[in-house]
């Protein structure tokens, strides 16, 4: 009999494709099989992410579920950016986990769960080159990372001290996996990075140097593969030459996300963000101007140590003046090993939830606008998926989540739809070719 694989994972595109890896290595290495059920798995494997406060405590009461109901001789392993945070702490926490795996060192899974207390979390580790065996989560859209860690040092956040130094994957080897990936029946690869227009600044060993925008001209040379995503580009990086692309190539699907963070110059200053107020709207102008259809999403954090009225009545401006079809908005949490813990400040946390539900509230007056547009307009979509109540869904090429009533023979196919039923998360429609 096989052996049994649960695996949950938590947080970023980034943690999808490691837990994607994970499964593959396991898999081919190891001969586990996956299941979907964590009290028949012979490992179950949590690939955590540290960004908020939130999760990381939730972190200890769920590992205590696992070890209450997994079968006799199961292993626990914690992976991902908490991991690489806590190290052995979380052993000493929780003395049942038996190995901890850091978001840099998922080339070692195969390796770590024979050794029993393993802390595996080195963040100098480089594994931009490491050939991982084949498993994708979806056979319609590949995700396909085009680099590691990350080099900025934003002061709120933990990332680059989970997931080190920035350092590409070679443009050859990116090209190869979609190819693979295209040959396979992907029509859409969704490149992973966490600044992929910040593309090509140091590879390991000698290779050619290109540009993310080059790297977009290639990924799109490749028969087979219709749609490009990407994410997160990082607005500092968005100069003309890549907004350009953008606009003009056909594979790369219309929406962008550009996040945020503050509206205000002052507080981007004391994230050590690189731009202003007026660089972003900036950019987010040349990009409407240029595509007419681009949908622009964000990230926005409220109540950073600092933040004034007049500061968050600034991201209040940027939000209506650049009108994002997308908002992920958080409160300010302070992490350890960032600058930002330090910062003295703070926010009254009333204020702060204030602030955070009238964003919100503001964001969805906004959207109910723009959404309201979409009905009877007429959208390519991209179906990926089965809902249970009868629809499949997809997107269309500019983001918007679209069901329509239909089976598996819709799945992998791009279909053209008109929207009947406007909400604020999903568009309903009927196919019209
Ligand atoms: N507090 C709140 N939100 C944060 N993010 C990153 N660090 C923090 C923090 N300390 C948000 C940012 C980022 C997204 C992935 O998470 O908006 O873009
Ligand atoms: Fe992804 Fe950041 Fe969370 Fe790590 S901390 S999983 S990089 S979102």
């Amino acid at each position: 009999m096989s052996k049994k694989l649960f695996i949950e994972t938590l947080g970023c595109a980034m943690n999808v494709r490691d837990s994607e890896h994970m499964i593959a290595e396991l898999s081919a290495r190891e001969g586990y099989e996956l299941t979907d059920n964590a009290k028949e798995a012979d490992l179950i494997l949590i690939n955590t992410c540290s960004v908020r406060e939130k999760p990381v405590h939730k972190l200890f009461s769920e590992l205590g579920g696992f070890n209450k109901i997994k079968k006799e001789g199961a292993k626990i392993g914690v992976c991902g950016c908490t991991a690489s945070h806590l190290g052995k702490e979380i052993i000493k926490k929780a003395p049942y986990v038996n190995f901890v795996l850091g978001a840099r060192n998922v080339s070692k899974i195969g390796e770590v769960i024979h050794r029993d207390k393993a802390v595996e979390i080195d963040i100098d580790f480089d594994e931009s080159q490491f050939a991982f065996k084949d498993f994708r989560s979806s056979p319609y859209k590949a995700y396909i990372n085009i680099s590691i860690g990350c080099d900025k040092q934003c002061t709120f956040c933990i990332v680059p001290k989970t997931r080190g130094d920035e350092i590409s994957i070679p443009a050859d080897l990116i090209v190869a996996e979609t190819r693979k990936a295209a040959e396979s029946g992907a029509k859409e690869v969704f490149l992973l990075g966490q600044n992929v227009n910040n593309y090509g600044r140091r590879f390991s060993g000698e290779h050619e140097k290109i540009n993310f925008t080059e790297l977009l001209r290639r990924v799109s040379a490749v028969e087979g593969i219709e749609r490009i995503r990407f994410t997160s580009p990082h607005p500092l990086h968005m100069d003309d030459e890549f907004i350009e692309e953008f606009a003009r190539n056909p594979k790369i699907c219309k929406s962008m996300h550009m996040p945020l963070q503050s509206g205000s110059t002052e507080i981007l200053k004391a994230m050590k963000r690189g731009y202003g107020k007026e660089w972003f709207l900036n950019r987010a102008a040349k990009l409407r101007e240029m595509v007419p259809d681009v949908s622009i999403s964000t990230d926005i954090i409220v109540a950073f140590p600092g933040e004034s009225d007049q500061d968050y009545e600034d991201t209040l401006d940027v939000m209506r003046q650049v009108r994002f079809e997308q908002i992920f908005s958080f409160k300010y949490s302070p992490r350890p090993l960032t600058e930002a813990e330090k910062m003295t400040d703070t926010v009254d946390p009333e204020i702060a939830s204030e602030r955070l539900s009238r964003l919100q509230a503001y964001q969805d007056t906004i959207l109910d606008e723009i959404t309201a547009t979409y009905r009877g307009r007429e959208f390519d979509v991209y179906f990926e998926e089965l809902r249970s109540d009868g629809y499949a869904a997809g997107r269309t090429d500019n983001n918007i989540t679209v069901k329509v009533k239909g089976s598996e023979e819709l799945l992998g196919t791009i279909r053209r739809v008109k929207i009947t039923e406007v909400s604020r998360l999903v568009q309903y429609g009927e196919i019209v070719a």
